[in-house]
C-alpha cells in the first residue's frame, strides 16, 4: 500500500487530538512510498530500527517517537537513531498524547476492556483535554482477585500501594508516567488508581489520601493502545505486521 494513505488514515484516527503536542505526532520520519510491512512498538530505539532492518519493515508506529522540537544538530546519540532508519528508507510514525486520549484505542480504555470495567468515559483536564479513564465494576471487586488478573493479563511488573479499601468498584487509570496528576484523579471519588510508573515523593501522600495505587510499569501500562492500532491496520488493508516487545522493566 501507499504510505500516504496510511498516514492518512493514522492521522484521521487521531484527528481530534493531534494538534496537541505540536508536530511530535504523525510522519517524523519519511521513508519509501510503498509500504508492505508495519512495525509497531511502544519505544522508539536503536535495538528497534535494527530489528525492523532484519525484517524488512518499511513502517513503523510507536507511542514514544523522537521527541526533539528543536533539531539544532544531529549528532551523538540522536544521529545514531536515525542513521539506519534513513539509510533502509523506513517510515517512522509517532503517536503519543492523541494516543493517550483516543476514546476508542488509548491503553487505558483497553486496560478498562480486559479488566471489565463499565460506564467508561474520560475526566480530567490537561491543555483543555479529559485524559483520565474512569470506569467501574459492575459489582464490588477484592483487590486481591483484580491484583492477580493484572499480574497474568496486563502486566508481570505489577507493584502496589494499598491504602484504601479492600473492596473496588471505581477505578481511574492514567497509563505511563501518572502519578504526578494524582490530585485531578482525586476531583472524582475512585477506589482505585492504575498508573504505569510513581515516585518516592508521593508515598505519605498517597497514603494520607487513603488510596489504592496499581503500577503497571510504564511499559506494560503502554503496549495496549499500540496492540490495539496494530490489529486494526491489519484488519483495514490486509497487511503484514509485527508487535516488537521490547520491554524496559520500569
Ligand atoms: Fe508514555
Ligand atoms: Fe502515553
Amino acid at each position: 500500500m501507499k504510505r500516504d494513505e496510511l498516514v492518512n488514515f493514522l492521522n484521521g484516527i487521531f484527528s481530534t487530538h493531534l494538534g496537541i503536542e505540536g508536530g511530535a505526532n504523525g510522519l517524523q520520519v519519511e521513508g519509501k512510498e510503498e509500504v508492505k510491512k508495519v512495525g509497531f512498538a511502544v519505544d522508539y530505539s536503536l535495538d528497534l530500527v535494527s530489528f525492523a532492518i532484519r525484517d524488512n519493515v518499511d513502517f513503523l508506529f510507536v507511542h514514544h517517537g523522537i521527541f526533539k522540537k528543536e533539531i539544532n544538530s544531529i549528532k551523538g546519540y540522536f544521529y545514531h537513531l536515525i542513521k539506519d532508519l534513513i539509510k533502509n528508507d523506513i517510515n517512522l510514525y509517532g503517536m503519543h498524547l492523541p494516543l493517550d486520549l483516543n476514546e476508542k484505542h488509548s491503553h487505558g480504555i483497553k486496560i478498562g476492556e480486559m479488566l471489565g470495567l463499565e460506564n467508561m468515559e474520560f475526566y480530567g483536564n490537561i491543555g483543555g483535554f479529559k485524559y483520565i479513564v474512569y470506569g467501574e465494576f459492575k459489582m464490588e471487586k477484592d483487590i486481591e482477585e483484580i491484583k492477580d488478573y493484572i499480574l497474568k493479563n496486563v502486566s508481570d511488573t505489577l507493584k502496589t500501594h494499598e491504602f484504601g479499601k479492600k473492596k473496588i468498584r471505581k477505578v481511574a487509570i492514567i497509563t505511563g508516567s501518572g502519578i504526578s496528576y494524582v490530585d485531578d484523579v482525586l476531583s472524582r471519588e475512585v477506589d482505585l488508581f492504575i498508573t504505569g510508573e510513581t515516585s518516592h515523593s508521593y508515598y505519605h501522600f498517597l497514603k494520607y489520601s487513603k488510596l489504592n495505587v496499581f503500577y503497571l510499569g510504564h511499559y506494560n501500562s503502554e503496549k495496549w493502545g499500540i496492540l490495539s492500532v496494530k490489529n486494526l491496520v491489519e484488519k483495514r488493508f490486509k497487511i503484514k505486521t509485527i508487535f516488537y516487545d521490547i520491554p524496559t522493566y520500569l
